[in-house]
């Protein structure tokens, strides 16, 4: 039998790309807060290399460039988003500093200690948190650091409403202490931890999308498919209001030893 609520993993993927396509973030998240994130790291210069990964359609990684010094490749496996990241460089004039390739997180095609900051807003969960730790530790040079955004828990207890759709969703989600010691035993100095505020979520993520959902209904009406994804994104919107005090995003960064 078919589970009543899905995860949005568990959609066609080339309509969650058509769906997220026309929004400037597939994750939550913020200019500030992107730039928040970059004030840790002092490492940057013309030279340094940059990897964004699981980069979407680049919101983030147009901010990277305009905010730090270096060249900065983004990585996404979908096409179109790729596409839309290398116009949107084009239109803001950083074609020779932004380059978006298409490629997968766990085949990464890097030389090892070739990379001075690996960025990942809202995408390790794709591969997993430990796991891309741990495999993207080799790209980095020494002193190299690493910024991720990962859902966490904020309390060790909560809901259990809330608990399930997370752990059904993503199982690997935990606290921030348990994180931070994921990050120490990846072999990173853990050098800051923040909260991403609650308007990367709510004016940054979810509002653009009621929109966007209104069109998308509109241009596939009758299919059960597109009913189920919306369906599913406004409940994941509505969980979040609920039970906001109890998880969120949280950047992670480290530095490589
Ligand atoms: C939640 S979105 C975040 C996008 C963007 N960083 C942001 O914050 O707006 C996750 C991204 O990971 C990408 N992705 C999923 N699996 C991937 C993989 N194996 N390798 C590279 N990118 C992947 C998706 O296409 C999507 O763009």
């Amino acid at each position: 039998m078919e589970k009543q609520n899905k995860s949005i993993h568990e959609f066609d993927i080339d309509l969650i790309c058509e769906y997220f396509l026309e929004i400037e973030r597939q994750g939550p998240g913020s200019k500030e807060v992107t730039i928040k994130a970059l004030s840790f790291i002092d490492n940057l210069k013309e030279d340094s290399q940059i990897a964004d990964i699981g980069c979407g359609t680049g919101g983030q990684t147009l901010t990277l460039a305009h905010n730090s010094k270096g060249k900065v490749v983004g990585i996404d496996l979908y096409p179109r988003f790729i596409q839309k990241l290398n116009e949107n460089a084009l239109k803001h004039k950083l074609q020779n500093r932004v380059k978006g390739i298409v490629g997968s997180m766990d085949n990464l095609l890097f030389n090892n200690e070739g990379l001075d900051l690996i960025w990942s807003e809202g995408a390790i969960y794709n591969i997993g948190f430990k796991r891309g730790l741990q495999e993207w530790h080799k790209f980095l040079k020494k002193g190299g650091y690493i910024a991720v955004t990962e859902v966490s828990w904020f309390t060790a207890e909560r809901p259990r409403e809330i608990e399930e759709f997370w752990t059904d969703a993503y199982p690997e989600i935990d606290t921030i202490p348990n994180k931070v010691r994921l990050l120490q035993e990846a072999g990173y100095i853990p050098v800051a931890t923040f909260i991403l505020p609650e308007n990367c979520w709510t004016d940054n993520f979810y509002a653009p999308q009621v929109a966007a959902q209104e069109t998308f209904l509109q241009k596939y009406v009758g299919n059960i498919t597109v009913e189920g994804l919306i369906a599913n994104q406004r409940r994941e919107a509505k969980l979040y209001l609920k039970y906001k005090e109890y998880y969120g995003y949280v950047f992670f960064i480290g530095r490589k030893i």
